[in-house]
């Protein structure tokens, strides 16, 4: 009896996603290259050392291998091609847009219906209902599937046709994913060189982070109405601020690279003479001359 769904991929994010799909009452067909990762759902799901074996058992295979060469290598074999005619392929594994782009033709050159998703987020977090992953493609193959692909990620965003639009949303994901752990481990690293508990930093991250986010709200209409002139925080304001965060972080020892980097950033709006608006106006700033508002 063929399962419903194969997963080609048992590394940390594959086997993550091979426990959601259990959790949500499936048994999937698992494949990994090294058969040893399989051992933990020898009980839950049916392990085949044959990719052909596991596309040929579901009409939605999802791959998560490391890259996309990876993927392509394993599939673009005429026995693997044949078996996946006619079924949809969910390629997971983090790439470039054209990376998106040649699978997405290799795919219909082939008659594979074909969604490219990208994960915005950790395996721990793979399965929940706040869990991200943003897909581009075909709409109607996606609509057939996400069902479940819910079970995957309860945030399972269909993107547009485009299948490079997951990989900007990616792109723009890892802006968040990248900043924010480093903005924490810095915070942590000044009270330990001030002499504190890090914890003491860290008891208090969930009230700093919401009511950070909550400024997401105001950023959202200024970007909409491209006024940014309702100020909750000036960049000036923000400038002196960052200049004695700067100052005292490094008399503390901690590398000034970090705080020097924002800093910068947040410099050249206020020298263009725009000081007295929102932080919201830093938007102007990242996209560069063509984005900036007339002096
Ligand atoms: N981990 C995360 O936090 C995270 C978050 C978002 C997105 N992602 C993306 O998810 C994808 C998988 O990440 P991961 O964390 O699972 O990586 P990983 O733990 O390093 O696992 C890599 C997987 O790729 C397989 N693989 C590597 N080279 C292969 C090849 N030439 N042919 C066939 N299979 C091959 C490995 O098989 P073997 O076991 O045989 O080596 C393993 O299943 C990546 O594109 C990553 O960027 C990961």
């Amino acid at each position: 009896m063929p399962s419903s769904v194969s997963l080609l991929g048992l590394g940390s994010m594959g086997s993550a996603l091979a426990r959601a799909l259990i959790a949500a009452g499936i048994r999937p067909t698992l494949w990994n290259r090294s058969p040893a990762r399989g051992a933990p759902f020898a009980s839950s799901a049916n392990l085949t050392d044959s990719i052909v074996d596991a596309v040929e058992r579901s009409d939605l295979v999802i791959s998560c291998l490391i890259n996309y060469a990876a993927t392509r290598s394993s599939l673009d074999r005429p026995e693997v091609i044949e078996a996946l005619k006619g079924k949809t392929l969910v390629q997971l594994a983090t790439g470039l847009p054209a990376d998106a782009t040649e699978l997405a033709e290799w795919a219909g050159r082939h008659g594979i219906r074909y969604l490219d998703g990208r994960i915005c987020c950790f395996p721990a977090t793979i399965g929940r209902p706040d869990a991200v992953i943003y897909y581009g493609g075909d709409a109607a193959t996606f609509e057939a599937h996400v069902g479940t692909l819910v079970a995957l990620a309860g945030k399972s965003i269909y993107a547009g046709e485009n299948v490079t639009n997951p990989t900007m949303l990616d792109c723009a994901f890892l802006s968040y994913c990248f900043a924010a752990p480093m903005a924490m481990l810095h915070g942590a690293a000044i009270c330990e060189a001030a002499g504190l508990d890090p914890d003491l930093f860290f008891a208090a991250l969930p009230s700093f982070s919401a009511d950070v986010n909550r400024r997401s709200v105001s950023f959202r209409e200024a970007i909409r109405a491209r006024d940014f002139a309702n100020v909750q925080s000036a960049l000036q304001t923000d400038l002196a601020g960052a200049r004695m965060w700067l100052t005292c972080s490094s008399e503390l020892g901690v590398d000034p690279a970090f705080a020097q980097a924002l800093l910068d950033v947040m410099k050249v709006p206020v020298d263009e003479g725009k000081g007295a608006l929102d932080t919201a106006y830093l938007f102007q700033t990242f996209r560069g001359a063509k984005g900036r508002l007339p002096s």
